[in-house]
């Protein structure tokens, strides 16, 4: 039985990872806003640090797998709040565990980014930079210039940044002994889609967001990825991210890999 500690616990992918851990034997310690073994608000420093407090205790100090699904979607106000979740949310709880992951077996990390974390390349994203310097001023201005277009940009930013915070971390976590992937899915199935498709800014993007594949992934098909990227037979994947998108990220940028 292996300790495994999953962000976003309670909906969506979070959910069917949990499942899907727990019905293989493992014990899962689920972090999540309510319903989760951990109550924690991610979106505040001091949501991040109980979090990781409250993690070490229950799961004294060992974890054996870590996987990051908390996240939030373009339509939350304000958008700030987006970038504490799905950037800050994810980097503490990443730093903040690794002492615990390498006192793991076979240890490792995944985190579910976004195939929109490729729609705005780190030298386009103006959130990279700042987010990387931890100038909050910054982001706050660029989000505040950014009026309408604020919501996709922290979000497509966000993913974008902690996609590059991952693969920054590949060298000192491979030698810390604990393998650290990303998963960047396209559209599924999930209360954080509907509630995109409801909101009359970025319902229609959506929609129109069709995959080659032409449907949307369930939460399942994504958390049989993290369960493949978190296992003995992933013992030399590290530092990668995989698309799960229905082939929408070859069709976007077929020449770009
Ligand atoms: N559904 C999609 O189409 C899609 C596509 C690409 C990437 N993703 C990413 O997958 C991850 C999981 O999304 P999902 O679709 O399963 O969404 P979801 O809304 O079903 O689940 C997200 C979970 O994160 C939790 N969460 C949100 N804010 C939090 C906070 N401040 N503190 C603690 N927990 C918080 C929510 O309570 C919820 O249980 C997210 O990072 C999302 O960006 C989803």
């Amino acid at each position: 039985m292996s300790t495994i500690v999953i962000s976003g616990s309670a909906s969506g992918i979070g959910a069917a990872t949990a499942r899907r851990f727990r019905d293989a034997g493992h014990r899962v310690i689920g972090i999540d806003l309510r319903d989760g073994e951990v109550a924690a608000d991610l979106s505040t420093s001091q949501g991040r640090s109980e979090a990781v407090a409250s993690v070490l205790a229950a799961s004294g100090g060992v974890i054996d797998t870590l996987v990051l699904c908390a996240g939030l979607a373009s339509h939350v106000v304000p958008a700030t709040k987006i970038v504490a979740v799905n950037y800050h949310g994810a980097v503490a709880l990443l730093d903040g565990l690794l002492p615990a992951l390498q006192k793991g077996r076979s240890p490792s990390a995944v985190v579910v980014s976004s195939v929109a974390s490729t729609q705005l390349p780190w030298d386009r994203n103006p959130l990279g930079a700042p987010l990387e310097a931890g100038d909050e001023a910054r982001v706050e201005a660029v989000l505040a210039a950014a009026g309408e277009r604020a919501g996709h940009l922290a979000y497509a930013g966000s993913k974008n940044a902690i996609t590059v915070a991952v693969r920054r971390r590949v060298k000192a976590w491979a030698q810390a002994g604990v393998r650290l992937n990303t998963v960047a899915p396209g559209a599924v199935e999930t209360p954080l889609l509907q509630a995109g498709l409801a909101d009359p800014r970025y319902g229609n993007a959506i929609r129109d967001f069709v995959a080659p594949i032409p449907r949307r992934a369930q939460p399942e098909e994504v958390a049989a990825m993290i369960a493949f990227l978190a296992g003995p037979e992933a013992a030399f994947v590290h530092g990668a991210q995989f698309v799960v998108d229905g082939g929408i990220d070859a069709q976007a940028r077929p020449t770009q890999f």
